[in-house]
């Protein structure tokens, strides 16, 4: 599928689809529509008339103008209020006409929406990451694709946006990464493994030129990473420590580091998991989105040097398992009191975290989908965001703002820390039921020192049941497009 942005006008359009935006309580037929509704013969006019269609927020119609007509169907496509609409907005009404052309099978699509706060440059790359990201679909463990997924879509034109072309390619190389993330999260724990994983950072360092050490066992042990280590010990699969690096040309205006939590399956170890267990493939959520945050960075070539760092390994059972009430000891001197097997997130995170820290960079962003405690307190559409540093904080809302992409702040409440105390070692793994991401936020801080931090929580968001603005049920690819806008910003 092609899309363009290109100069000519909806009154002079021709093709399959021509889909125009509305604002809320604004839909008078003026000016040009006006005589576009009358080129149509009055269709446009029927429309709204027959469906009350009012502009409201997702709201659509759709009709067919006639036969051989320079148009073929016509819809009208819902923004709500003009007042404070959001890029946001745009992206998801993309979709929402990807979905119609996809449903009626066009194959020319033409796209008339407003201008977002008259940088047409955002309004093309969004309502472009809107329609990429709603048509794909994740085939390849299908033997056959049913004739209703294939797509006819070939052409899609945004029009009066000429001069735009950038940002249609900054929009696909997002959704390149979205769709990475989204394809690593899907794909299950026997095709997705720690080898796996350290193939795809081999791939991207091949494609974009980033440089790749991948520590092994042996390795990590070197550097006394004992809590990773405790938790791949029961693995058939050897773990891998992965980190992967960009580095513009210039000097680098800043230098990151995108930390993922990468349990390729997380049975729950000897604390093992009842119902739901399958589910457990999507808890290298977190090390999926900083792979596709890579690939857009890769492509993208920012001003910013960034590190890709995650320690992948599998949470299974077996006679090396560590038993509960284990004491492992992190790479920074800390030892742990293993209280249950299935807070394991956290102790992969702890070495990552150690190793992160001591590159000396200027802020560390990790995300886990760590907790189900999470997902109680907001939901599968917000992440929990975590950090002592607000003005860090503050840049990951505001890139998560503009990414479309849902998060709340939460307290790092010290007094919570009593909850992890151990009275035998410096911590336990866990505290006490209610506070549950809290305490794990608090676990982490326990392994960065120096660098300014932040931990995002993305249990919910990385999967969905049904289909929702963007994203197709299943893995959403969440939080990538925050994660690429926050290395921009
Ligand atoms: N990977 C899970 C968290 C999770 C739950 C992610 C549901 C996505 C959906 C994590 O390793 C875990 O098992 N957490 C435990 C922690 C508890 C033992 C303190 C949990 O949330 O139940
Ligand atoms: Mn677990
Ligand atoms: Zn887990």
């Amino acid at each position: 599928m092609d899309i363009k942005a290109i100069a000519t006008h909806r009154l002079d359009w021709t093709g399959d689809l021509l889909a125009i935006g509305f604002y809320e309580d604004a839909i008078e037929l003026s000016g040009d529509l006006a005589e576009l509704n009358t080129k149509l013969a009055g269709v446009i006019e029927a429309l709204i008339a027959e469906t009350e269609f009012k502009g409201a927020k997702s709201s659509s119609a759709v009709t067919r103008v006639g036969v051989d007509t320079p148009i073929a169907k016509i819809m009208l496509v819902g923004l709500g209020k003009a007042e404070g609409m959001k890029p946001d907005t745009l992206r998801k009404a993309g979709a929402t006409i990807a979905r119609a052309a996809k449903r009626e099978k066009a194959k020319t699509l033409g796209i008339s929406l407003p201008i977002w706060n008259g940088d047409s440059a955002t309004t093309v790359q969004v309502i472009s990451e809107g329609l990429r990201l709603a048509l794909h679909q994740d085939t390849r463990f299908k033997s056959e694709v049913e004739p209703k997924h294939q797509l006819k879509l070939t052409a899609v034109d945004l029009l009066d946006f000429a001069g735009n072309d950038a940002a249609i390619s900054k929009a696909q190389a997002i959704c390149d990464g979205v769709i990475l993330a989204r394809e690593l999260v899907a794909a299950p724990a026997n095709v997705v493994t720690p080898m796996s994983m350290a193939a795809t950072a081999e791939e991207i360092a091949k494609d974009y030129g980033f440089a790749l050490k991948i520590l092994e066992q042996a390795e990590c042990e070197a550097l006394g990473m004992g809590a990773f280590l405790g938790v791949a010990q029961a693995s058939e699969m050897p773990p891998k420590f992965i980190h992967l690096t960009y580095t513009p040309a210039g000097t680098p205006r800043r230098k990151l580091a995108i930390v993922g939590k990468g349990l390729t399956f997380d049975s729950g170890g000897l604390n093992i998991k009842g119902a739901g267990i399958e589910t457990m493939k999507m808890d290298m959520g977190g090390a999926a989105a900083m792979f596709g945050a890579a690939k857009a960075i890769g492509q993208i070539k920012p001003d910013v040097e960034v590190h890709f760092i995650s320690a992948v390994t599998e949470n299974m059972i077996s006679g090396r398992a560590m038993h509960p009430g284990d004491i492992l000891t992190a790479s920074n001197g800390k030892t742990i009191e293993i209280n249950n097997t299935d807070a394991e997130g956290r102790l992969t995170l702890a070495d990552a975290l150690v190793y992160t820290d001591k590159l000396g960079l200027d802020a560390i962003v990790d995300l886990a989908t760590l907790t189900g405690a999470c997902i109680v307190a907001l939901g599968d559409d917000i992440s929990g965001l975590w950090s002592p540093d607000q003005s860090l904080a503050d840049g990951i809302l505001a890139a998560a703002e503009l990414a479309g992409e849902n998060f709340w702040q939460m307290p790092l409440a010290e007094k919570y820390f009593d909850g992890i105390k151990s009275p035998i070692a410096d911590l336990k793994n866990t505290g006490p039921r209610g506070g549950g991401s809290i305490t794990a936020a608090l676990f982490l801080k326990q392994f960065v020192k120096d660098t300014p931090w932040a931990h995002l929580d993305v249990a919910g968001p990385v999967w969905i049941d049904k289909e929702h603005g963007v994203n197709n049920a299943g893995a959403t690819g969440h939080p990538v497009r925050t994660l690429v806008n926050w290395v921009l910003s």
